[in-house]
């Protein structure tokens, strides 16, 4: 297994370019199932969680074309052509489902297109329970008639779906696109209403139009849907990824330096750029994307919870507690989305944090310096904090299990080195 070793205390400088969005592209595939004609996908980051739902969409049937490098775009991301002529499976097995939890949003396509789907349920996750009963109600509500036999969601539409009004009592970013994409090709109108606003949801929304569904209020918590019998191609640009946006303006807040974060923008993160002037960094919205700055200076503590979008992030928890490890003063953060999302904290103790924690909050006690040392984590953007705080750390740290960021950071390695940071990947061979 490939491992990430980092010297730090050296500030990071220099221009990053942000890759597409994760969270965006993996909806933007699955609705390529919707259609016969070709989904043109541009900016596609590549990325392992992108590479395993392109096994997934192959395995249903969906032919994949991706360009080769084109002069002068080598951090564009890349242009994938997915066609789904034919859906020759509606099935999606366990083995595939279970390694990444979006593939089970081809539930709500299968149904909608095909009448019928086989979806294993996903599964345990290292983050919390993460059930799926508001995929499923959304899903009953348009028509769907669905059982849980073994493991598997078994769901029967045989007359298509209907439009309906859904409220969801909670919102979910996933749920939201599994009944999205369904509403987009069943039959008359469909209203959710508590939607997620995160905008990820708002680019699928806006792909979805492009291919030919109705869809007011996008953006807000009151999606309008108007279906279609059938839905056509389009060519659609995956908007800038804000988790990775984030997570470089919080390393550089960390590290002091200055950096451009090149092709995001302000807007997709207000909160959590808020957090930056308030710790002491500087941010400035430039043309083509984000300067942040810190000179020399203490860091200071800050208080915060997550809450869905426009809320401040649960995918930049980690992150942004990385970051006050080395505060001038005690921070508290409270977690409000997911129950278990704090296995980074005991990794940063290794690193000399002092951390302490109750139930969904964490009171972070600033230390003058962080120690590198060893250090693991079980998901994705715990294992990016690790690498924020290595950046800061006096001495060599290591982090191990690297998959979990080959999974949602592209080039992650590549792109902080060239801001002046030691960080090398050691391959296992
Ligand atoms: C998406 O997960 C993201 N994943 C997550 O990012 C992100 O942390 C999360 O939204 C919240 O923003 C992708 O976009 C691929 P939810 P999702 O449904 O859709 C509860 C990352 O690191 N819930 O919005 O699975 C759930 O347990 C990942 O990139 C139900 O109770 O999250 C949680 O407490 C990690 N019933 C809350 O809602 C349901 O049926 C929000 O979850 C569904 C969810």
């Amino acid at each position: 297994m490939d491992r990430i070793k980092i010297i730090g205390g050296n500030r990071l400088n220099g221009v990053i370019p942000i890759s597409g969005a994760k969270n965006a592209a993996l909806p933007l595939m699955i609705a390529s199932m919707l259609t016969a004609d070709r989904l043109t996908l541009k900016n596609v980051p590549n990325l392992a969680d992108v590479n395993l739902l392109a096994r997934i969409l192959r395995n249903h049937g969906v032919d994949l074309a991706v360009d080769g490098k084109r002069p002068g775009t080598t951090h564009l991301g890349e242009t994938f052509h997915l066609t789904a002529r034919d859906i020759v499976d509606t099935t999606a097995p366990y083995e595939m489902v279970s390694r990444m939890r979006a593939s089970f949003w081809v539930l709500g396509p299968l149904i909608a297109r095909m009448g019928q789907a086989k979806v294993s349920l996903p599964g345990g996750c290292a983050i919390g329970t993460r059930p799926v009963d508001l995929h499923l109600e959304g899903l009953k509500a348009l028509g769907a008639d669905i059982e849980i036999d073994a493991g598997y969601v078994i769901a029967k539409a045989p007359k298509g779906l209907r439009g309906a009004r859904i409220i969801f009592p909670k919102v979910s970013v996933g749920a939201t696109h599994n009944v999205l994409l369904a509403a987009a090709l069943a039959r008359g109108e469909t209203v959710i209403e508590n939607a997620a606003r995160e905008p990820e949801v708002g680019d699928v929304a806006r792909c979805l139009v492009k291919m030919g569904a109705g869809i007011d209020g996008i953006g807000t918590s009151t999606l309008r849907i108007q279906g279609r019998d059938r839905l056509e191609g389009a060519v659609h640009t995956v908007l800038p990824d804000r988790i990775e946006t984030g997570t470089f303006a919080y390393a550089v807040a960390a590290t002091g330096g200055d950096v451009t974060l090149e092709g995001t923008n302000v807007e997709l993160l207000e909160t959590a750029l808020a957090v930056l002037p308030k710790i002491g960094a500087e941010v400035t919205a430039t043309a083509n994307g984000i300067r942040v700055k810190r000179d020399n200076g203490h860091i200071e503590p800050i208080t915060i919870e997550t809450q869905p979008f426009p809320g401040f992030p649960t995918d930049l928890q980690a992150q942004l507690m990385a970051l006050v490890t080395t505060a001038r003063g005690t921070s508290v953060i409270r977690e409000t989305i997911f129950e278990n999302r704090f296995m980074h904290v005991q990794e940063l103790a290794r690193l000399g944090a002092d951390i302490r924690l109750h139930g969904d909050t964490a009171t972070i006690k600033g230390v003058p310096h962080l120690r590198g040392a060893p250090v693991m984590a079980t998901d994705l953007r715990a294992s990016v904090s690790l690498v924020i705080a290595a950046l800061v750390a006096e001495g060599e740290s290591m982090i191990n299990r690297v998959y979990h960021l080959d999974r949602g950071f592209e080039r992650l390695e590549e792109k902080l080195t060239r801001c002046g940071a030691a960080i090398e990947r050691i391959s296992a061979g």
